[in-house]
């Protein structure tokens, strides 16, 4: 399950003013994996991120981190942290799509002895762990919506009522969401709650996908060379200029977490302390699914789809629209290669929606 307690977090030096990283005061006193010892934040973009994260982080207010898979949505809600005055009380990180709908009320709240079968013992939740810090809820539009109108509640009387019990518990948390969906859009097709989108969305931080933010691919690429390069005992490695081409011609649709992966991956293979092109796992045969849409606007494939349709309704079938609805998930479903992360958000729906949907139609037994 895809949750964890990290109280223990780094502080940002203040020198990041004059460059572009930030580092831990003393990295090797910290058994923390390489995302937290040092943020890249180049481009003028994300300078001006950054620059908004120190404004908002001192105060209480409830933040939205919007942004594609791997473009550093929780590693800016840990700089919030890190920079609030909640930096010495827990950072509790939650993963609202890891959970089942049936289990996710116990999870966030907490439950009470014998509060439904299976509760052998009490339980406190993650608002509680949170306590005194900070609560990360990611993939917040994964939650059903009567959770979401108890996290309404717990943020509106700073109070939490694990299940079955009858008596609240008083909590001090500040909330940080994240989403990779259109939480609005979610809204209109009432699947999330306006009020709690309104509630969350105090201060929204937006992380651009790396594409539109090219100036900080290269410190990003410079930054995990030096890092997994130290790491393999390696010294000094080069980037070919052809290597340093590609790296800036390319989509990026997995993001920062895409490009770790692709540099760590070539200085395994590379030869002689030098990356070259050859080296770099780029994946320009494919077209993302994520990236699909950016690439292709969606008003002229819809033409063809329209007329169609239209041949449909001429001769309409029994259950139509089920038809459709099942054609689209099952060929959805395949052009991801059965992945449902990429499949619920090439389609612009939750994951929990989307495992429904796969259920219904009979491409998902449990
Ligand atoms: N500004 C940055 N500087 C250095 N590394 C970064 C930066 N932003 C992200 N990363 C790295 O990219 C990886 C992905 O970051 P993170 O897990 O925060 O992304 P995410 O948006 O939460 O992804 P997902 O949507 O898949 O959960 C991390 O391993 C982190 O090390
Ligand atoms: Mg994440």
């Amino acid at each position: 399950m895809a949750k964890y307690r990290d109280s223990d977090f780094y502080n940002a030096s203040p020198e990041f003013q004059d460059g572009p990283l930030i580092t831990l005061p003393d990295p090797s006193s910290h058994a923390l994996s390489i995302r937290a010892t040092a943020l890249v934040f180049a481009d003028p973009a994300s300078r001006h991120l950054f620059d908004y994260i120190q404004r908002i982080a001192p105060s209480e207010a409830t933040v939205l981190i919007i942004g594609e898979t791997g473009t550093g949505k929780e590693l800016a809600a840990r700089q919030v942290h890190a920079l609030s005055n909640r930096k010495n009380g827990p950072f509790v990180a939650v993963n609202c799509g890891a959970f089942s709908e049936s289990l996710v009320e116990s999870e966030l709240f907490g439950h009470e002895k014998g509060a439904f079968t299976g509760a052998l013992n009490a339980r406190s939740g993650w608002f509680e762990a949170a306590n005194g810090g900070t609560l990360f809820l990611d993939e917040i539009g994964d939650l059903p919506l009567s959770a979401q109108v108890k996290i309404l509640r717990v943020l509106q009387e700073r109070e939490v009522v694990r299940l079955g019990a009858r008596q609240a518990i008083p909590i001090d948390v500040r909330l940080i969401a994240a989403t990779n969906i259109d939480l609005s859009a979610a809204v209109q097709a009432g699947r999330f709650r306006e009020d709690l989108y309104y509630r969350l969305n105090v201060a929204a931080l937006n992380l651009l996908p790396l594409r539109e933010r090219p100036g900080d691919i290269l410190p990003l690429v410079r930054h995990f060379l030096e890092r997994y390069g130290k790491r393999m005992g390696l010294s000094s490695v080069m980037l070919g200029d052809d290597a340093e081409r590609a790296l800036l011609d390319y989509a990026w649709p997995g993001n920062i977490r895409e490009l770790e992966n692709i540099i760590h991956h070539a200085l395994l293979i590379c030869r002689n302390g030098r990356v070259a092109a050859a080296d770099l796992n780029l994946n320009t045969s494919v077209i993302s699914p994520l990236s699909a849409p950016a690439r292709a606007p969606l008003s002229s494939p819809i033409k063809p789809l329209e007329t169609v349709l239209a041949d449909l309704y001429e001769q309409p079938a029994a259950n139509l629209f089920d038809t459709l609805e099942e054609t689209i998930i099952r060929t959805a479903y395949a052009y991801c290669e059965n992945n449902q992360v990429q499949t619920a958000r090439l389609l612009g729906i939750s994951r929990n929606i989307l495992r429904h949907r796969l259920k219904r139609y009979g491409f998902l037994t449990s």
